[in-house]
């Protein structure tokens, strides 16, 4: 007997699962509560003027709801959209002459130390104007989007002076503006010291401190301080002087922590009370229990130790040690040019040692803590934005089992349906 009382914009009925993710507050930390999913089995979800307004079983949705548009999904999976939280989407150019040079064996350190690297996108990015930096982001926006990605992360870095810093902020926002996927972003002035301050760093630290931070702040242009702290980029202490600035200045925390050594990095980035530290590969016992205490998330990025031939971070130590740990793609064009989640979820299981449901919550959940958005993203839960990514699979699983193959069937961004059948659509291409 139907009883239909309401219309809805959107349901999203016959699922095999949905991952709800939902429960309890703040991001998953620790080993229970990394592999409690959520899962609803045979369920769907009803969407109206952009929100979730149930989520339950199939058959209860389908007697109780009206829709404007009914989508049937045919036994496939629903999860939350993707969140990644680590990515650097503003450049000029890939570098793909520099992955042809370490195939043949130099080194990541050692071409950046020859001026290349991240000094080659800056050369670059410094010649390159605001609308044609936009437009690359706007792409690389679309290929997250298209990879069930709904909320990203981004870092600015490839500027390295006030007004390449600034302009590419800006080429973010503009960028980001009406696009799909939601962007966080943070400022990343100290990613490296440019050559032209070779000699003199201090200057650079100050010009971050006195003039990127206060202008990027006032002009809110990012929400998170980040800070390279590595042998060759910034030391431990630079780096504090700069997150203690950018914090005076309202933007919060992240450090670049131990990507190819301890330095102190998640050390530091649990003294100054990060949100996140980011890499970790080596991160040692002492950090790990540092950022455990202080409820720092660890966002590791194993598509860029894969990448590099980097040593992995300790991700089952953190884990049991009760860390909310996250994963990313750490998106960038030196050292992981992907924007694919679903390889760095199978890259989380295969090399990381995580479970199926850790990497899930890792790249959900505990993402869209580290990005600052727990409060509406990363979980399926009434009231918040109809972010929602559909997987042509039966179960969650098959995103690290089936090894980076891109499995997304549908998305959903703020209620609306932007990839159908693993395409774009509902936009006007040029
Ligand atoms: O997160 N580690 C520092 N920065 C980036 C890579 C930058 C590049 O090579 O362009 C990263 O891996
Ligand atoms: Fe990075």
């Amino acid at each position: 007997m139907p009883r239909s009382t309401r219309t809805v914009d959107l349901l999203l009925l016959g699922a095999s699962e949905v991952v709800t993710l939902d429960g309890g507050t703040g991001p998953k930390a620790g080993v229970e509560a990394m592999n409690d999913l959520g899962v609803l089995p045979q369920a769907g979800v009803a969407v109206h003027r952009g929100k979730i307004v149930e989520v339950g079983p199939s058959l209860e949705l389908a007697r109780k709801y009206r829709a404007w548009r009914r989508i049937l999904c045919r036994g496939r999976t629903i999860l939350p959209g993707l969140v990644d939280a680590h990515t650097h989407p503003v450049f000029a150019h890939m570098r793909e002459q520099e992955f042809a040079l370490r195939c043949r064996g130099a080194t990541y350190e050692e071409i950046f130390a020859a001026g290349g690297g991240i000094h080659a996108s800056a050369a670059h990015l410094r010649d390159t104007p605001l609308d044609v930096l936009a437009a690359g982001v706007r792409k690389r926006l679309d290929r997250m989007l298209l990879h069930g990605t709904t909320t990203a992360e981004a870092k600015s870095g490839y500027g390295l002076s006030t007004k390449a810093e600034i302009k590419s902020l800006k080429a973010l926002a503009r960028g980001g503006r009406e696009h799909p996927v939601t962007v966080v972003p943070t400022f990343l002035g100290a990613h490296a010291v440019p050559p032209e301050y070779k000699d003199r760093r201090g200057a650079y630290v100050r010009e971050v401190i006195d003039e990127m931070i206060p202008r990027v702040a006032r002009e809110k242009l990012a929400v998170f301080c980040d800070v390279f702290v590595e042998e060759g980029a910034f030391t431990a202490e630079e780096g504090l002087r700069i997150l203690k600035a950018g914090l005076r200045h309202g933007l919060r925390p992240k450090v670049h922590a131990d990507e190819f050594r301890d330095g102190g990095g998640a050390k530091l980035a649990a003294s100054v009370g990060a949100i996140s530290a980011e890499h970790l590969g080596g991160t040692g016992p002492e950090g790990i229990r540092a950022m455990a205490k202080a409820g720092v998330i660890p966002v590791l990025l194993p598509a860029t130790c894969l990448f590099l031939s980097l040593k992995r971070p300790d991700a089952r130590g953190m884990i049991e040690a009760g860390c909310a740990v996250a994963l990313a793609t750490d998106f960038n064009p030196g050292s992981s040019p992907t924007e694919n989640l679903h390889l760095v979820a199978a890259l989380g299981c295969t090399d990381l040692g995580m479970t199926p449901e850790e990497v899930i919550t890792a790249i959900t959940r505990n993402a869209a803590a580290a990005a600052g958005v727990e409060s509406t993203r990363g979980r399926i839960a009434v009231g918040r934005p109809a972010d929602l990514l559909v997987i042509d699979a039966p179960s969650y699983l098959s995103i690290p089992y089936r090894l980076g193959t891109n499995l997304t069937h549908l998305v959903v961004a703020g209620g609306k349906v932007v990839v159908e059948r693993g395409r774009r659509c509902g936009v006007k291409r040029s």
